[in-house]
């Protein structure tokens, strides 16, 4: 072969690489409103940026002809590439090419990545589009997979791993993203599910579509398995490269730096007068992060699933902080099953890379009833607690309003470790709310009185008076300043500014034991 046709050769296989399924797979592809894997990869990621790996690489199976159909790439175009000028690696299914089906190959391509990934601390995205494991390749293709799920438990914790769910994604295939640190789903065109329709249909007579059990809507609200639901591929991979601005490298890493930016001037104002004098009003706790961060960071993650809690990234002074924060809006911001979960899961991300933590409590308490007990709220609450417990990065809280009971302890109090505990003049933090209160130690005195009515009153004002404010947490350094509103950026980000080296450790162990 001469020099000429060796290039030549190459050229055309790299061409040929490309094409994926083929032509008429593509069309079917674009015209169910979903863009092909190189497609997505390129919306993904800094123009230009991307440089493919294992290109040539084909399956080694040949039952059932398969012998005949190889395609360079084998079903996943994996590589690395830059997102606003930082490292990624990425592996994108490709649908045409046997409905992006895992082979035995297609696995070691995503396990090579995954490997580099964690050799070289830095994060991996997945687009997910698959039909699942490919079945003439059996007991090959679940080995495959399972090497994935190995590597996604090893990377944990060490490197940010994100999935995008951009097609199907049944079956075992589904505990791969499930591993992942976060989940983000595309509307109407992808679904999840361990079991489909048809299975459900026979064993529990349940008729139920696709996307009805496994789509965007049912993880992104019902189930929590999706932290965003996106419209589209385009929206999906945009938010991505978002979310990624905000996370470190890897668990050595800091959070990235941009640009200070003060809040809008009249939302910074607002604060002061925000929190209604009457408790049981409602009042918007994005309202007040908002009024306190760097202007129009804040990202929500998991915003439609137990909005009674608010997490999310957001910065401040120019760095990355993880937000918790209680939501008044909703339920009147109680700690239930639910938002203890997403709580829990959000505070271990971000201690695990470095990312401070900042609450804002308004908390009435636990959710009472049976579904709740039986639920498990007393082992799901405690998942919150442990990982404020066991947190070590700066840790800062804001009380608001409410600060009741248990929850009081749970959310990042000063007990747990928390570094700097501030309240706002409106907060009432005590064991539990003024009426709950006086009914409970009063009973007696109010039975007896001539008027119970407005025994019950007096009794509440003197209770008022007593606890439902912030200075007996103050007197005993609980909290460790009273602060208005408007102050509240200002002491924040001088309380940070002291808290970049901290050093905490927690003892030595194989690994916790976190209420699972
Ligand atoms: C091999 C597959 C495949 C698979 C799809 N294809 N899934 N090839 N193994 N798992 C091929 C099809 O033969 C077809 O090839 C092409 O991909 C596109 O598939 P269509 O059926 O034409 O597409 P569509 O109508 O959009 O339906 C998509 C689908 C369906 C819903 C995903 O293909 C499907 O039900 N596939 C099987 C899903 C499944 O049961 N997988 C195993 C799950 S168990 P051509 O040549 O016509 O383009 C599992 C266990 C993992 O994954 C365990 C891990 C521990």
């Amino acid at each position: 072969m001469s020099e000429n046709e060796k290039v030549e050769r190459l050229l055309k296989l790299r061409e040929e690489s490309k094409k994926g399924g083929g032509e008429s797979r593509i069309k079917k592809q674009h015209d169910k409103g979903k863009l092909t894997a190189r497609e997505r990869i390129d919306l993904l990621l800094d123009k230009n940026s991307f440089e493919e790996i294992d290109a040539f690489v084909t399956h080694r199976s040949s039952a059932f002809g398969l012998e005949e159909q190889q395609f360079l790439g084998d079903g996943v175009v994996t590589g690395y590439g830059k997102v606003d000028g930082r490292p990624v690696y990425v592996f994108s299914q490709d649908f045409t090419v046997f409905g992006g089906s895992l082979s035995e190959t297609h696995a070691e391509k995503i396990c090579k990545i995954m490997d580099l990934a964690l050799k070289n601390g830095v994060p991996v995205i997945g687009l997910n589009d698959s039909g699942g494991a490919r079945i003439q390749e059996g007991v090959s293709s679940l080995g495959g997979y399972a090497e994935v799920f190995w590597r996604n438990s090893m990377a944990s914790g060490v490197i940010p791993q994100i999935s995008a769910i951009m097609g199907p994604c049944a079956g075992g295939a589904v505990y791969s993203p499930a591993l992942t640190d976060f989940v983000s789903m595309v509307k109407n065109t992808s679904y999840m599910f361990v079991t489909g329709p048809n299975v459900v249909k026979t064993v529990t007579h349940e008729e139920v579509t696709s996307e009805e059990l496994g789509g965007a809507s049912a993880h992104s609200v019902k189930s929590g398995v999706a932290h965003f639901a996106e419209e589209n591929d385009a929206v999906c991979l945009k938010n991505i490269r978002k979310l990624i601005g905000y996370i470190p490298q890897n668990c050595e890493e800091k959070v990235p730096v941009k640009p200070s930016k003060e809040p809008d001037a009249s939302k910074a104002e607002a604060l002061d007068e925000l929190v209604p004098l009457n408790p049981n009003k409602p009042y918007d706790i994005k309202d007040v992060i908002d009024g306190v961060m760097d202007k129009d960071s804040f990202y929500e993650v998991h915003e439609r699933y137990a909005d009674n809690i608010v997490v999310g990234f957001a910065r401040l002074d120019g760095r990355t902080v993880g937000i918790v924060a209680n939501q008044p809006l909703s339920l009147a911001g109680v700690l239930d099953i639910d938002a203890s979960l997403k709580g829990a899961r959000f505070v271990r991300f971000c201690d695990a890379f470095n990312i401070p933590l900042v609450v804002f409590e308004d908390v009435p308490g636990f959710l009472p009833g049976t579904d709740q007990e039986w639920g498990g709220i007393i082992k799901h609450g405690a998942k919150l607690l442990y990982a404020f417990c066991e947190a070590t990065v700066p840790k800062m809280t804001v009380i608001t309003r409410k600060a009741y009971g248990g929850a009081y302890d749970v959310m990042n109090s000063k007990h747990i470790r928390a570094d700097y505990n501030i309240a706002w003049p409106t907060a009432e933090i005590a064991v539990m709310g003024t009426k709950g209160a006086v009914e409970i130690i009063f009973r007696r005195e109010i039975a007896k009185a001539d008027n119970p009515e407005e025994k019950q009153k007096e009794l509440e004002d003197r209770y008022s008076d007593e606890f439902a404010h912030p200075y007996k947490a103050a007197a005993r350094g609980f909290i460790d300043d009273v602060v208005l509103p408007s102050e509240t950026r200002e002491k924040l980000i001088k309380a940070f500014e002291l808290c970049h080296n901290k050093a905490d450790r927690v003892p030595r162990k194989k690994h916790d034991n976190l209420p699972l």
